[in-house]
């Protein structure tokens, strides 16, 4: 089985480290929009339109029997327009309200994400299905993202700056949601500045129990390599070379689609 994850860029690389040790004999093709990059400041319609035109042209080129939207921002406005499009199953990223609302014992949980990510009508009414009962304090970082992205091309995390980020959650909240699929990869960090017990929590467990399940019963296919795509090939793009072989990924290959301008 051959098994697409998106993002815009390295994030979604924390939700395939989870699915590849659940299913190591599946192909992988990892696919991130850096020429979109980053997407938690841009207009729904972009991103719809974006994500729609490179998912429906790697899904014919590839064989993919199944999509991950590994990215919380693009999840909460592309999934209806993608199905529709689509005849394979296509698992998306929510951020992990309800499990962090259930487990919290001061009834204060953190909301970590991408500005889109935190305003969108998809987060409130998650909120107010899973943690009517609890407050939420929603912060929003770029930043945040872009300081993951750095520290996979070797520059190191600014802990100051992380806290200063970080600093409306302390001594608040008893859960923090990493509602981005970038912030798993600063997990170490994140929970070094928070200090406290603190429970941080991701979605990337839940997104393979989702995906193993959806392919109980296929047919295994011979393993074929593992392709990296991307939309724009830079020097950033390049420093991350050795990180992607860390991750038995090979060097990003740059599709060539004509896209809507980001
Ligand atoms: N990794 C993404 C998410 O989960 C997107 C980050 C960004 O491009 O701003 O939201």
């Amino acid at each position: 089985m051959n098994i697409l994850i998106f993002d815009s860029g390295m994030g979604g690389l924390s939700v395939y480290q989870e699915i590849k040790r659940r299913l190591p004999q599946a192909t992988y093709t990892y696919v991130f929009d850096n020429g979109a990059f980053p997407y938690g400041e841009l207009p729904p319609s972009t991103l719809v339109d974006r994500v729609v035109a490179i998912i429906k042209d790697r899904v014919a080129a590839r064989d993919i029997d199944l999509v991950v939207i590994a990215c919380n921002t693009a999840s909460t406005v592309v999934l209806p327009p993608l199905r529709e499009q689509l005849s394979i199953p296509v698992v998306g990223v929510v951020p992990a309200i309800k499990p962090a609302a259930s487990a919290s014992k001061v009834g204060v949980i953190g909301l970590l994400a991408t500005p889109a990510t935190v305003s969108r009508p998809y987060t409130d009414e998650l909120i107010s299905r899973f943690a009517e009962h609890c407050k939420v304090l929603r912060v929003g970082s770029t930043r945040l993202v872009e300081i993951a992205e750095d520290k996979l091309r070797g520059i190191p995390a600014p802990l100051g700056e992380l806290a200063q980020i970080l600093s409306p959650f302390k001594g608040a909240v008893d859960q923090l949601i990493l509602g981005c699929t970038h912030f798993p990869l600063l997990r170490e960090e994140i929970c070094a500045v928070l200090e406290e017990a603190v429970s941080v929590i991701d979605s990337g467990a839940a997104i393979a129990n989702r995906v193993v399940s959806l392919l109980e019963g296929s047919t295994l296919k011979e393993q074929g390599a593992h392709q990296v795509y991307c939309t724009l090939a830079d020097k950033n793009c390049l420093a991350l070379h050795s990180y992607l072989e860390q991750q038995a990924l090979s060097a990003p290959q740059v599709i060539s689609l004509t896209l809507p301008d980001a």
